[in-house]
């Protein structure tokens, strides 16, 4: 089943007196449900402004987009509210989306209690020390305020506020990057075991190939505005056909899958230890 479909989207940026930039030239794009996609291109691509069109921040000029069958831009006033909930987007950089003045643990009840996902305040504080735990922090940070944490455990509230109100697509846009690899590999497995456990569907925007390589099951490759090639990861990594592909994957050297999963389990074990740390298998 295809959870998010994107039809065709034109978009072009129009500033005063300046010729216009066509960031969106007929990006059709399918995101399967239950499945982590990869959306990977260089800077200037187009990759934000496709989120920002699935998100209805942006009006396509042209072509569509569904979610579960449903046109964005024809839903009502319900469906749109359906939606705020069940399509959640963490950015690179979640500063700018924390409300300086509340605490982690407001932060990420506010979405649960907005929905009314649990019955009463005792039910939401259990549900937001759960979701501390499974993104690797403390129950002790509840009352904590942003400023006084660290980017990578900002943005670690910022993934626990959008998982909070249990969405059905969940977009990263470059969400991990900034992270160091031990978070970064914390975060990936979270994702994976929400897709396993839950049947979360990811779109993953990144740059980072050997990451999407590892994580996606498919891979869509934008440039310039447009889709190049998309299919399922093994194969468009193993035998690219876009001239466009080839030259990303010339650039950088990507380990197999199950090279790059041992080598971020000996990182991640190497920094456990002297911690004492219980890391998974
Ligand atoms: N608000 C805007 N006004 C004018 N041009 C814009 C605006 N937002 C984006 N653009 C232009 O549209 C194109 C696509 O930008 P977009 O932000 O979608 O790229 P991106 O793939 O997300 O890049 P990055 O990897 O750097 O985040 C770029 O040429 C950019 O300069
Ligand atoms: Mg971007």
């Amino acid at each position: 089943m295809i959870l998010l479909d994107v039809r065709g989207v034109r978009k072009s940026y129009r500033s005063f007196g300046q010729a216009p930039v066509n960031a969106l030239n007929d990006v059709y794009l399918r995101v399967p449900a239950g499945e982590i996609t990869g959306l990977v291109g260089e800077s200037g691509s187009g990759k934000s402004t496709t989120i920002r069109c699935i998100l209805g921040l942006e009006k396509p000029d042209d072509g569509w987009i569904e979610f579960d069958g449903i046109r964005i831009d024809g839903a009502g006033k319900e469906q749109r509210r359906r939606l705020q909930r069940e399509i959640q987007v963490v950015f690179q950089d979640p500063t700018g989306s924390l409300n300086p003045r509340m605490t982690a643990g407001e932060l990420i009840g506010e979405g649960i209690r907005v929905h009314r996902l649990r019955p009463n305040r005792a039910a939401e504080r259990v549900r937001v020390l759960e979701l501390l735990r499974l993104v690797g922090l403390d129950e002790r940070d509840i009352d904590r305020y942003p400023r006084s944490f660290s980017g990578g455990q900002r943005q670690r509230i910022a993934i626990a506020r959008a998982l909070a109100v249990e969405p059905r697509l969940l977009i990263c846009d470059e969400a991990v990057s900034a992270l160091d690899v031990s978070v970064q590999a914390q975060i990936l497995n979270l994702l994976q075991d929400m897709r396993d456990d839950l049947g979360l569907t990811v779109l993953f925007v990144a740059h980072d190939l050997a990451v999407v390589r590892q994580l996606c099951s498919r891979v869509a490759i934008l440039s310039d505005g447009h889709i190049v090639e998309e299919g399922l990861s093994g194969e468009v990594f193993a035998d690219p056909r876009a001239e466009y592909t080839r030259q990303l994957l010339a650039a950088v050297p990507i380990p197999d899958p199950p090279v790059a999963r041992a080598r971020a389990r000996e990182r991640l074990l190497a920094l456990a230890q002297p911690l004492s740390l219980e890391v998974s298998s």
